[in-house]
């Protein structure tokens, strides 16, 4: 699966091409608007430096679907254009990939409306998978029914799992089959991250300085050397380091949860402010995405260990799989809340608190007991 940046923001972009991981980038007028500059002299800067960059139209009529189509595709050879799943967006986009262009039909949340962009030629369509999680129905499910109709036929249309929001959804949009993936650049830098690279980078660097050590015959010329910086832990592997630090978190972490069912009986309060629901989602978003997440992908690490680092055979628990789920939808209602969008979001960001909280509860109290 190819890598997109989901965002305007030209610092972020570059840094991903500097990477050398992206493959391309999708705009739309949100995504603009936060990066605070005019879209024709943003996308013709991004494109200056990666191909594959969709910018989006605002039109909505036929006929001023195209004209716009028509200005955008000229700005740059690099530019897709992005035409809404309507038929007016259709109908323009049919004729704009009639004369070459390349077209990207977004905003797609149905097997159907996908067969509808493919009859059309489409380069890409856009299946919203965060937002398709937000209303409670499964994202990832609609990209592999896409996946699946459009392998039936031999269909060439790219599906671009688009609306992504952690790394999660990456991996199982990959899982999926879909050929592209577009996320915002923390998830891309979230990518990167591994507790096991962590790991090994800390012991090859602690191996390398055993080898800097000064030789027994020398050893009074080390006093106050860089090799005295290895503390007493490097006679334990890092593995043992690992659970020790496992299980002291465990501790806390076990007493901080009552926190989720707070902020779930606030946020059920009548009228909240939009400023106060923001800040107490983003509190207990901190202790999931903070704190819990890379707490049990931890422990899924050790048991892989165990397991001969045998990622088919691993025993990973059930409910890490659901806690990751959960506070995937939480992030998703959490893009809502500052989009302003909070029409029926704090019922729902309460019920899944409250899952968050009944599923993490009795796993940490039990692991806890067991140790
Ligand atoms: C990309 O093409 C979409 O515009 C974008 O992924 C939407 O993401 P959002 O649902 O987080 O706004």
């Amino acid at each position: 699966m190819k890598l997109f940046l989901d965002t305007a923001v030209f610092d972020e972009i570059k840094q991903g091409v500097d990477w050398g991981v992206v493959d391309g980038v999708t705009t739309n007028p949100t995504l603009i608007a936060r990066a605070g500059q005019d879209h024709e002299t943003q996308v013709k800067r991004i494109c200056g430096i990666i191909g594959n960059v969709s910018a989006e139209v605002v039109s909505e009529k036929k006929n001023d679907i195209l004209v716009e189509g028509r200005r955008l595709a000229s700005w740059h050879k690099n530019v897709i254009v992005k035409v809404p799943m309507t038929a007016d967006g259709l109908a323009a986009g049919k004729i704009l990939a009639g004369e070459g262009t390349r077209i990207n039909v977004t905003l797609c949340f149905s097997i159907n409306q996908a067969l509808l962009a493919a009859a059309i030629d489409a380069h890409i369509v856009s299946p919203f998978v965060g937002r398709v999680d937000d209303i409670d129905e499964d994202g990832l499910q609609l990209v592999r029914d896409i996946v699946a109709a459009y392998r039936q036929k031999g269909i060439k249309t790219k599906v671009l799992a688009a609306s992504l929001r952690g790394p999660f959804q990456v991996s199982q949009s990959a899982l999926a089959g879909a050929d592209i993936g577009t996320m915002p650049f923390s998830v891309l830098t979230a990518m990167f991250k591994h507790p096991l690279t962590d790991a090994g980078l800390k012991r090859f660097k602690e191996d390398y300085l055993k080898t800097q050590e000064p030789k027994p015959a020398d050893a009074s010329a080390g006093v106050g050397s860089s090799a005295s910086v290895v503390g007493a832990s490097e006679t334990r592997g890092s593995d043992e380091d690992s659970l020790d630090q496992l299980w002291a978190d465990h501790a806390t972490l076990a007493s901080q949860l009552g926190l989720l069912e707070r902020v779930a009986d606030v946020i059920g309060g009548e009228d909240l402010p939009p400023e106060t629901l923001r800040a107490e989602l983003d509190r207990a978003y901190d202790l999931v995405a903070g704190k819990v997440l890379p707490h049990i992908r931890t422990a899924d690490d050790l048991q892989r260990i165990s397991a001969g680092h045998d990622y088919a055979r691993a025993p990973v628990h059930p409910d890490h799989d659901q806690a990751e789920q959960l506070s995937s939808t939480l992030e998703g209602f959490r893009a809502r809340v500052a989009r302003g969008d909070i029409e029926g979001t704090p019922r729902e960001i309460r019920r899944i608190l409250y899952q968050l909280h009944a599923l993490t509860r009795p796993h940490f109290a039990d692991q806890g007991q067991s140790r």
